[in-house]
């Protein structure tokens, strides 16, 4: 593994080389009694559990193709397989966790409503996700969001309210919005129905593709890849799950590393499904279950975007770039192995694109 991996083995410490066990595991040294509760509802998740999550998403998301490139293949010098989220619902995996998590609530909820905050993929997917079973959706998004995903949240029948780019505006409108409406709150990436409805698209590309030696997921809030890491456990436990995050906003590189959430002091990235911090509730399954977090520079993002439209001619956004800059910059690390990736969206704002 070469120096701009993620760690030297000096600086490896037992949490990014855990052997696979029991999730109990950490729990006290991260948790206090409430993580107990969620760490119980996921130790009972098992194949069974787990194949019943992937049933009840099925009906409400497409079942999105494996796409393999053999320039992408030389050029990493690995044999990579894209699970094309971007083809999904709404144009991203968001969907998944929404629809799990709306379809989680009882019906008195659900006549209430439920209320997020999201930069716009997470809008979007709830927004559809609640308008297909009926449900009102509150939204709360950044001024900055991109257009397209605010076009897209208003064609879905979202109700957006606008806040600062800061997560403490987010934060603090969402539950101002929470206390009016009585509507549930649903966290893009914390929420444990979210996580679990996430990782199916995990458990498809399982199915599509067997014997990965490694699956890559970007880390945002880290929802998606700890939905993974649940699934790739029960179903492939010899994958290695890798994140991928720009250096700009690395908090789950650094939490990984000191063993505590860890937050960003900026949002300089292109990758803007990347910018939020990771949660109490995915940390600890990141922390036993990630082998590795590859952190990549803005120009890696935009050169492996621009590959994938051009070569394989998919729009994929700037947020699933980064886990494929991942595999072309740790090529010797990847070196013959088979590479799934979660592409996980397509959602670009074409008035600003970065090439
Ligand atoms: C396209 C895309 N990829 C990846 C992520 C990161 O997902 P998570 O926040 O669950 O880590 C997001 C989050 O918004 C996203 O929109």
């Amino acid at each position: 593994m070469g120096e701009k991996f993620i760690l030297s083995s000096a600086e490896r410490s037992p949490i990014f080389y855990p052997e696979r066990q029991s999730l109990f595991r950490n729990e006290k040294a991260f948790f206090g009694s409430r993580t107990f509760s969620i760490f119980t509802k996921i130790n009972f998740m098992n194949k069974k559990d787990l194949q019943e999550v992937y049933n009840n998403v099925k009906p409400h998301i497409h079942k999105t193709p494996v796409l393999h490139s053999r320039l992408i293949d030389d050029l990493a010098e690995c044999k990579v397989y894209l699970k094309c989220e971007n083809f999904q619902k709404a144009g991203a995996y968001k969907i998944r966790g929404a629809t799990n998590a709306i379809l989680k609530l009882s019906e008195k909820e659900r006549s209430r409503g439920v209320v997020t905050h999201s930069s716009g993929n997470f809008a979007q997917a709830v927004s559809l996700a609640a308008k297909n079973l009926g449900v009102p959706a509150y939204i709360v998004m950044p001024t900055n969001a991109p257009k397209i995903k605010k076009s897209g949240t208003i064609s879905y029948d979202g109700i957006i309210t606008e806040c600062e780019p800061t997560i403490a505006a987010r934060e603090r409108e969402s539950s101002r919005i929470q206390q009016e409406t009585g509507a549930s709150f649903l966290h893009p990436s914390n929420d444990i129905d979210v996580i679990y409805g996430q990782g199916t698209a995990c458990f498809e590309l399982l199915s599509q593709e067997t014997d990965f030696d490694y699956i890559i997921c970007p880390v945002g809030g880290g929802g998606l890849i700890a939905g993974t890491c649940l699934f790739a456990n029960e179903f492939s436990p010899k994958t290695k799950i890798i994140g991928a995050e720009p250096f700009e906003v690395d908090d789950a590189y650094r939490s990984l590393k000191s063993g505590k959430i860890e937050t960003n002091a900026t949002a300089n990235t292109i990758a803007d499904g990347l910018r939020t911090n990771l949660g109490s509730n995915n940390f600890p399954i990141i922390s036993e279950h990630v082998s590795h977090i590859i952190r990549v520079s803005e120009d890696e993002i935009i050169d492996a975007m621009k590959l994938v439209w051009e070569r394989m001619k998919i729009i994929i956004e700037p947020s699933s770039a980064v886990a494929v800059a991942a595999v072309l910059r740790e090529t010797t690390f990847f070196k013959g192995k088979k590479v799934g990736i979660i592409i996980s969206g397509g959602n670009v704002d074409l008035e600003n694109l970065p090439f």
